[in-house]
């Protein structure tokens, strides 16, 4: 520390406190670092790591530590060899893709059913700069492996569980195929989080997360990661620098806080969701419940496999009997402790109207085609009692009809 007892109030104002010796010891939690600016003794070494040829902090766009603990502990519970984190869900979809070498010139096959935004950033974005983007049900795996013969694509990209129509995609068939014809399988693995599902290890080449969702887990951060080898990390590193779409320290730190409790809260998030699902399946006002741990969901057995028995995840959509879109949005107002944001994943029971929200930049005849009617609720489960929860669905659903 630079010895300030000579200097004016406006010096000392400014440099009093800062950079104190290296400490003899560890902090146990890792530290918020929002510094822009890193100090070395050499020069040399500063220009060291701008060549990346030794690690170390030059500029947050380029990496910062809080966030690089985040980063290394997504690499670890995926089982990947490394992590870069963005600032949201949406900033890590878009450079998988652009990772992955998605450009003008090359196609992409797609589920439908994902996510509202990841669809229209692959139907109007990557269209407009010139990608052709092939949508395909990828449950149905000989269409999948026509679609990959018949254009060769840069990329195949599915979610684990899809938005909101609960799918369960084949990654282990998926990922063979794409590998042979030559494509790349990118996994939004945000509705299954880490701890029901590792898609590297069934063979996907990115992982991405909205960490908005399971991952922060409290509904006060905003924060997308991609898990994949070194090499395609070092893609995107290369990208994010010049793209900027960092996570900063503040958010990492809430993340990487959220993360620690991932299994408890996903373990409740689970048993709830089952609970409620078997209720909704049973209620003479709900036409059909869309979860994978239900027997009766089509890909019920291959979940039970991919997520090793440990659960079937915390979100589920319903079919409300007969309901228009006010209905929806009277059964939603109705509602006292199921909360009608939208967003998922939280400590809180969250409820959903795709149609209008999450898959609201999709026109009517895109959604009609993807299965989303105006009658559809998206629900996740929070860590709430199970018997209260549905005390709440039962009530609002007598008073929306
Ligand atoms: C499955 C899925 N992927 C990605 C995203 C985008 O994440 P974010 O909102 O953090 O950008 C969402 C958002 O709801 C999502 O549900």
């Amino acid at each position: 520390m630079t010895d300030l007892r000579d200097k004016a109030f406006a010096t000392r104002a400014v440099h009093a406190g800062e950079r104190a010796p290296r400490p003899d010891y560890t902090p146990v939690a890792t530290p918020i670092h929002p510094t822009v600016g890193y100090l070395y003794d050499s020069i040399d070494d500063l220009d060291a790591i701008f060549a990346t040829t030794r690690e170390g902090y030059v500029y947050p766009r380029y990496g910062s530590p809080t966030v690089a603990a985040f980063e290394s502990a997504l690499a670890e519970l995926e089982g990947g060899e490394a992590a870069h984190a963005f600032a949201s869900g949406m900033g890590a979809i878009l450079a998988a893709l652009l990772a992955a070498g998605v450009r003008a010139g090359t196609t992409v096959v797609a589920a439908p059913d994902l996510y509202g935004a990841t669809y229209t950033l692959l139907n109007r974005l990557f269209t407009e700069l010139g990608a052709t983007v092939r949508f395909v049900d990828v449950t149905d795996l000989s269409a999948v492996e026509g679609a990959l013969a018949e254009t060769r694509p840069a990329a195949l990209v599915a979610e684990t569980i899809s938005n909101p129509l609960l799918k369960v995609a084949d990654l282990p068939t998926l990922a063979d195929l794409a590998h042979r014809h030559g494509a790349q399988l990118l996994v939004d693995n945000t509705f299954a989080s880490p701890y029901l599902c590792n898609p590297l290890v069934h063979g996907a080449d990115f992982v991405i997360h909205s960490a908005t969702k399971f991952i922060g887990g409290h509904g006060d951060v905003m924060a997308g990661v991609v898990v994949t080898s070194a090499e395609n990390r070092r893609g995107l590193y290369e990208l994010n620098k010049l793209v900027g779409g960092v996570l900063g320290p503040f958010e990492a730190w809430l993340a990487l806080r959220g993360l620690k409790t991932l299994p408890l809260r996903v373990r409740q998030q689970c048993a709830n969701a089952t609970r409620i699902a078997k209720w909704l399946a049973e209620h003479p006002k709900i036409a059909g419940v869309n979860y994978p741990g239900l027997p009766t969901h089509p890909q019920h057995k291959l979940a039970r496999r991919l997520f090793g028995g440990q659960g079937f995840g915390g979100v589920l959509s319903f079919e409300i009997a007969g309901a228009d879109r006010a209905t929806v949005f009277r059964f939603m107002e109705a509602l006292e402790l199921c909360l009608p944001a939208t967003t998922l994943g939280d400590i809180y029971t969250l409820v959903l109207h795709p149609a209008t929200s999450s898959h609201r930049s999709l026109s009517a005849e895109e959604r009609a085609r993807v299965g989303i009617g105006e009658g559809l609720v998206r629900l996740s489960a929070g860590v709430e009692d199970a018997a209260d929860l549905i005390a709440d669905l039962e009530q609002a659903l007598a008073s929306a009809s």
